[in-house]
């Protein structure tokens, strides 16, 4: 990273090494942001290098958000910058498909600690902040998973209700503080996501039709932009199907999940 102070707004982008986050990451670069950059593996040191061809100064870091130091030691990178942070956008996130009855609890407890819990650990850090300079814009990824049961992949659906709902929650109390929160609600989309949750072999798996991870980044960053409460992120199919979401009851939505996600005999 460059030593030379910018005047460049800063933002925050968690799981910015791949797939949605890192879209996200090069638009605030190419937008006139520096970013801090988060990620589990070491691929977010050769992502900065990307930001950084995008005028932005990146500094990254490797953290495992399903672990509290993990979360503290980026927010602990946010605060060395000495900079107001004008934007932060709590991406990182994973699923685990399988039975619940064959699926591993440790796994289980670990997918809710990066899903829900570093989530709420890294907005408390971020909304105080925001709220004692009365500016801020939040972005909470959510899926269109919160909308449905979720069967095969029994606790991602209901993690992703709750940074639905804990977006649009904390978005009411904030407004008043000067900050906008808003939630992205991905459909299916190409990243490495299924594959990393053990679901090539379901019919989300390898060959299935997705979103581009590109479109539904754009389609987040601007209604993060325009202070949106939430922005369902894909295809007009997608948010199709997150309308009927709201009608449909939520035996026939199970079924309708089951058949995406029950892996193959
Ligand atoms: N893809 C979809 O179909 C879809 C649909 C709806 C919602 N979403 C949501 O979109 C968000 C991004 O998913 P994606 O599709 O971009 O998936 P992805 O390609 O698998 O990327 C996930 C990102 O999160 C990071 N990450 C994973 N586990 C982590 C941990 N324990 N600690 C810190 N960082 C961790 C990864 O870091 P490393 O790469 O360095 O390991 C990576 O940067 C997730 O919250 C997901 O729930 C995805």
């Amino acid at each position: 990273m460059s030593t030379t102070p910018s005047r460049r707004p800063l933002a925050l982008v968690t799981g910015a090494s791949a797939g949605i986050g890192y879209e996200l990451a090069l638009l605030f670069a190419r937008n006139g942001y520096d970013l801090v950059a988060t990620g589990r593996s070491d691929k977010i040191h050769q992502v900065t290098a990307d930001l950084e061809q995008n005028g932005a100064q990146a500094i990254p870091v490797q953290a495992d958000l399903a672990d509290y130091q993990g979360v503290e030691d980026v927010w602990q990178a946010v605060e060395r910058t000495g900079r107001p942070l004008e934007a932060a956008v709590l991406n990182a996130g994973r699923s685990l498909g399988g039975a619940f009855l064959d699926t591993n609890l440790d796994e289980e407890l670990s997918v809710l600690s990066l899903n829900v819990t570093s989530v709420v650990h890294l907005a408390k850090r971020v909304a105080r902040h925001m709220a004692d300079r009365r500016r801020g814009r939040i972005l909470i990824t959510s899926s269109i998973s919160a909308l449905t049961p979720t069967p095969y992949e029994t606790i991602y659906g209901p993690s992703r209700a709750f940074t639905f709902m804990f977006a649009e929650s904390l978005r009411h109390e904030l407004k008043e503080h000067g900050v906008s929160v808003t939630a992205l609600l991905p459909g299916a989309t190409d990243s490495q996501f299924h594959s990393r949750a053990g679901m090539d072999n379901t019919s989300l798996g390898p060959g299935a039709k997705k979103n581009s991870r590109v479109e539904v980044a754009r389609q987040g960053f601007e209604a993060l932009m325009a202070g949106k409460d939430h922005v369902v992120g894909g295809d007009r199919a997608t948010k199709r199907t997150a309308l009927i979401n709201h009608v449909l009851p939520e035996p026939v939505k199970a079924a309708r999940q089951a058949r995406l996600t029950k892996p193959h005999a």
